[in-house]
């Protein structure tokens, strides 16, 4: 297996993709992801457009559907939900689709749709995505954050670096120089997650909109054993 991370959709190859692209957008749109699957919602079916969003699910059942938006941060006001993994409760995902459109997440999912597998992952699900990847064994992984308006964010490459620390500790492959800069930032701050996250622009975006538990929740390793996995294009399902 060789492991390459990428810290934006924007910095990948043209015209090619691995065998598993592992997307990761840990505040929060990949956290929200594997909290609302866990929470027992049928589905995430993401949309990088929010019109696009609202024009496909006015087609599901209403009592089936919850249309989560968020732009900066914030919540798109025709959206039932914003983009918090905190409003992603068992009484209300049970048995829904989260139509969900995020500003850099579901972008960075729509990038890398047509690989042959793709999961997502956070830190809240991030041994999750290990075992995943060890079991099925794919010949190329690219470890995929979505930054932010492709800019490079601390929060996605401290996961992608929790990733390939476990995949690199096991005997995998570094293909590319980003996957040691990123096992070098995990290591650094490993012990101090939620530390990293108030010095990021996003987490300091997210503090200035009063979400401190979010951040905390954010932070938290391995605290679900979901794994999110495509079963078609933009729609999510738990593996
Ligand atoms: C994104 O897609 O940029 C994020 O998930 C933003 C957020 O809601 O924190």
């Amino acid at each position: 297996m060789e492991i390459f991370v990428y810290h934006t959709p924007e910095l990948t190859p043209a015209n090619s993709l691995p065998d598993c692209a592992v997307v990761i957008d840990v505040l929060r749109a990949t956290t929200t992801i594997a909290t609302a699957l866990n929470a027992g919602a049928e589905a995430v079916q993401a949309f990088s457009n929010i019109d696009k969003l609202m024009e496909v699910s006015e087609s599901w059942p209403a009592d089936l559907r919850l249309r989560a938006g968020e732009r900066g941060g914030a919540k798109v006001p025709s959206c039932d939900l914003g983009n918090s993994p905190l409003d992603c409760t068992p009484e209300l995902m049970q048995g829904r689709r989260l139509f969900l459109s995020t500003t850099n997440g579901t972008r960075a999912l729509q990038r890398v749709e047509n690989a042959q597998v793709v999961i997502t992952a956070a830190l809240i699900n991030r041994q999750s995505a290990v075992n995943y990847l060890i079991k099925q064994q794919p010949e190329t992984v690219w470890l995929l954050g979505s930054g932010w308006e492709g800019g490079y964010s601390l929060e996605d490459t401290v996961c992608a670096g929790a990733i390939a620390l476990a995949l690199v500790d096991a005997g995998y492959t570094v293909a590319n120089d980003e996957v040691i800069a990123a096992i070098a930032l995990f290591a650094q701050w490993q012990n101090n997650l939620l530390e990293l996250f108030h010095q990021s622009s996003h987490g300091q975006r997210l503090l200035r909109l009063n979400c401190h538990a979010d951040l905390k929740y954010c932070a938290a390793l391995d605290t679900l054993s979901i794994l999110p996995l495509q079963k078609e294009p933009g729609i999510l399902v738990s593996h």
